[in-house]
């Protein structure tokens, strides 16, 4: 097909072309001092980022590496932690904690709402032994374009004295949703390459408190890849325990300086702004967003439910083949029955506008019943809220 793709499913996402450019550099040898200059310039230039003044931590991974990660270098065998049922993330999540060998309190959800915290204050206040070390939270649930408030779950955790770590995934929110890794007294916060901060996939991190850096010497699941002690040690001189990917580094330098030029202020306001006119759209088209509330809106992604009886992989499919458009796909029990924008990362009102145009036109193509002026909407909210 002539003319650009347009890949706007909620990660991997677009990485801007001076990223890539960036990247195609020659790869330097990774124990060498200039290897240790970029190395250190991006472990500083992540905390802005995850809003603290603690160390960073990143691995050659994927986002579920450094859900492990956190997991491994935190918790014991046997351990209990409780997770929240936010969607399939989240349980991906719980399995994995299931599998090495902790026991997961599971906190019911609906796969349309945030963590239901109000099912964790008796569990919290009925630990006198303390047996709960640690309460996970998917921040932004990218498989449902639900978000979660982790301030309440410190609230929550602050108000029942329990001295559990709080552990954040911020997978699809970091660099795009506003989130304060420090003020929110988060203990361990989980993210990775592929979203927000605009570049391919490969970088997990971790954002590490005093607190999480102290329990993690008396915790016992084993690890070796993951152990964060090695790295943060090497970190120190700009070197790392095995080989880096050099040139992944390259980029996320070129990409912290994007995101730290446009300003995270401004970052988050484009991400709700885009949010907002792509669920102007799905109004305006009669169709239904997954949120319930809209406290819990997600500015990176939405999902959006298909009338009953249309299968929304049909319809993507269709987007796909007509006007080269990726849209996300439902995951686990949402298979088939919603279709997922993604609106974050390097992103801009065109091609917002491009890719609402596509799924209108999909949904004529594919007989869908929707009312027509979906695209009509949101340009007329990205003209009037221009700045
Ligand atoms: C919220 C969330 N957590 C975890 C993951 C897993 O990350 P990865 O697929 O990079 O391993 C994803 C992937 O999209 C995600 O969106």
């Amino acid at each position: 097909m002539s003319g650009r793709h347009f890949l706007q499913i909620p990660g991997p996402t677009n990485v801007p072309d001076r990223v890539l450019r960036a990247m195609a550099r020659p790869t330097i040898d990774h124990r060498g001092p200039e290897f240790a200059r970029l190395a250190r310039e991006v472990l500083d230039g992540l905390r802005p980022i995850f809003q603290t003044s603690g160390p960073v931590v990143m691995y050659p991974s994927s986002g579920t590496g450094a859900w492990e990660a956190a997991l491994v270098n935190t918790l014991s065998p046997g351990d209990t932690v409780i997770m929240f049922e936010t969607g399939h993330f989240a349980t991906l999540w719980r399995n994995m904690a299931v599998r090495l060998g902790l026991h997961v309190g599971f906190i019911a959800g609906d796969w349309r709402r945030g963590a239901d915290v109000s099912m964790l204050d008796a569990m919290l206040v009925a630990d006198r032994a303390h047996t709960i070390k640690a309460v996970c939270v998917v921040h932004n649930e990218t498989s449902t374009g639900v978000t979660s408030s982790v301030e309440d779950v410190r609230r929550h955790l602050n108000a029942a004295h329990h001295p559990a770590l709080l552990i954040v995934d911020t997978i699809s929110s970091l660099g795009s949703i506003d989130y304060r890794h420090d003020e929110w007294d988060v203990d361990v916060t989980v993210a990775c390459s592929q979203k927000g901060l605009m570049l391919p996939p490969g970088l997990g991190f971790l954002a590490v408190s005093e607190k999480a850096l102290a329990v993690s010497r008396g915790a016992k699941l084993a690890r070796s890849y993951w152990d964060w002690a090695p790295m943060i040690a090497d970190n120190r001189s700009g070197f790392f325990p095995y080989t880096p990917p050099t040139n992944l580094l390259y980029g996320l330098r070129e990409a912290l300086c994007a995101l730290m030029e446009e300003g995270l202020p401004n970052v988050f306001a484009r991400h709700r702004r885009h949010a907002e006119a792509t669920r102007r759209a799905v109004k305006a088209w009669g169709l239904e967003l997954l949120a319930v509330n809209p406290e819990e809106y997600s500015s990176s992604l939405t999902a959006v439910v298909m009338p009953y009886g249309y299968d929304a992989d049909t319809l993507r499919a269709a987007i796909l083949d007509r006007f080269d458009l990726s849209l996300g796909t439902g995951l686990g029990q949402l298979k088939g029955h919603v279709f997922r924008i993604g609106h974050l990362g390097d992103f801009n009102d065109l091609m917002l506008g491009g890719t609402l145009s596509g799924v209108e036109m999909g949904l004529a193509a594919v007989g869908v019943p929707f009312s027509s002026g979906g695209v009509t909407a949101a340009l007329d909210y990205l003209w009037r809220s221009a700045r």
